[in-house]
């Protein structure tokens, strides 16, 4: 709703507390959960930049979905990821966000998805079969995998120099987009990532070409090849800078949702046996033509991503004087939704805490008891355009994983993660691999 400022701006929680910043570092869900006790589900916070938080299932639904054209994503992104991922999706607004989406819709249709999957079946296989039996972090070997399907899947790259080339590229731009320290010093993260993003668009810019004489049907090529109602196609600059953007979209948030499952079956191993009984059940594989022959993966996968959501939060910018629950939110206020918090909220989950990938079955449903209780991919406009992609993929990939193998985390109860801005584990994720 748009309004006259009349009503009270929302409570400030900006009292300093001691060790707030470590709180903030090392804990970030349970400092909002100790705000939200406080103030409230609506509250102005000081934690690095300034921001109003709104919390709950009605808040998620309002910014993603009811008031969507009314707040600004890419205003919020731009000053988050803006230099490295210039022109992505996400960093688009209004008329241009909506022309740019549709042309990119043809490269996520179900037949395109299949193309993906069966071409990286084989590939899986392979990388699994290299992982070493005393694992000292299987984050980054997960990385490693994601990475190559991607750079396979979305450039067409496989031959193995390329792939270490496009990789290192990749890897230095992703690192960028997470790293704290953004000061332009040589040889820091941050400009490495940004030289590297320059090494990339110069390395893709002449496969456009290519890809535009000789069509393929990698995402790449299918972009190459998209054109709207008005017969509008994307420009070669549109192409690579969406699949930089798409390429960190997909690479980081698969490789966190696989290191958190195996952290979670690994604390409930009789869960690696009821996904490894499914998948023997699906055989003969390939079964990329068929990844719903696997509904209990699937829902291993969706309580993972409720209890580790990647993205913890949601950032958006108001272009217009909004009220929300009777709080002012004047133009320009920078706020953020919490998908990450409503998944942990007793009204909506039985026992939260708990990891129970049968809530997500068809006689429970949780996740269906508010629309927006349940948003590891966002909603609305900005939703995530990689969904079906990254549900298949994990699908598959675990259930390959399993086949081969079942694994513990030696003293797992030192594990941590670190929540933001993108959840990975802290420190490492060391896994036993045990042939199956
Ligand atoms: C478990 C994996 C994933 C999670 C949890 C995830 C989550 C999200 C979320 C929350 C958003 C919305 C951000 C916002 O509203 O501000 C988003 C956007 C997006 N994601 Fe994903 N994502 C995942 C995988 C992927 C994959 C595999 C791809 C591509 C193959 C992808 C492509 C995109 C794109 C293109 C957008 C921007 C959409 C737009 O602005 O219109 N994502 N994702």
């Amino acid at each position: 709703m748009s309004v006259t400022l009349s009503s009270p701006l929302p409570p400030s929680a900006t009292t300093f507390y001691p060790l707030d910043l470590y709180h903030f570092y090392t804990d970030f869900l349970g400092s909002i959960q100790q705000r939200y006790r406080e103030h409230g589900n609506v509250f102005r916070w000081y934690a690095l930049s300034k921001f109003t938080v709104l919390l709950g299932a009605e808040a998620n639904q309002w910014a993603l979905v009811t008031q969507q054209k009314s707040l600004s994503a890419a205003k919020a992104w731009q000053q988050l990821i803006g230099q490295l991922f210039q022109g992505g999706l996400m960093l688009r607004d209004g008329a241009d966000h909506r022309q740019q989406r549709r042309l990119l819709m043809p490269a996520f249709r179900q037949e395109a998805l299949q193309y993906y999957l069966t071409s990286s079946e084989a590939l899986i296989g392979q990388h699994i079969q290299q992982w070493p039996a005393r694992c000292p972090n299987i984050y980054t070997r997960v990385k490693e995998l994601t990475l190559e399907i991607a750079v396979q899947s979305f450039f067409g790259i496989s031959h193995p120099k390329e792939l270490q080339v496009y990789n290192r590229l990749i890897t230095d731009v992703v690192a960028g987009s997470i790293a704290f320290n953004r000061l332009p010093v040589v040889g820091r993260v941050y400009q490495r990532a940004v030289q590297a993003r320059r090494d990339l668009v110069k390395l893709l810019k002449p496969l456009v070409g290519e890809r535009r004489r000789h069509p393929t049907q990698d995402m790449m090529g299918q972009l190459c090849q998209s054109v709207d109602e008005e017969g509008r196609q994307l420009s070669d600059d549109e192409i690579v800078d969406q699949l930089i953007f798409i390429m960190m979209a997909a690479h980081d948030t698969t490789a966190s949702t696989l290191s958190s499952i195996f952290y979670e079956l690994a604390m409930h191993p009789e869960w690696q046996l009821r996904v490894r009984d499914e998948a023997r059940r699906a055989l003969p594989w390939p079964v990329a033509q068929r990844p719903d022959q696997l509904p209990l993966t699937l829902m291993v996968i969706r309580e993972t991503l409720r209890r580790h959501t990647p993205l913890k939060v949601l950032p958006r910018v108001t272009l217009e004087d909004l009220e929300f629950q009777g709080f002012a939110l004047p133009k320009g206020s920078h706020i953020s939704v919490f998908p990450s918090f409503t998944h942990y909220m007793d009204e909506y989950w039985t026992r939260p805490q708990d990891f129970d990938p049968l809530r997500f079955s068809e006689e429970r449903a949780e996740h269906k008891k508010h629309p927006f209780c349940y948003a590891p991919f966002g909603g609305g406009m900005h939703s995530c355009l990689g969904q079906f992609f990254a549900e298949k993929f994990l699908s598959v990939i675990l259930g390959k994983i399993t086949l081969k193998c079942s694994w513990r985390v030696p003293d797992i109860d030192r594990v941590r993660f670190q929540q933001i801005p993108i959840q990975v584990p802290r420190s490492s994720l060391p896994v036993h691999l045990y042939s199956s």
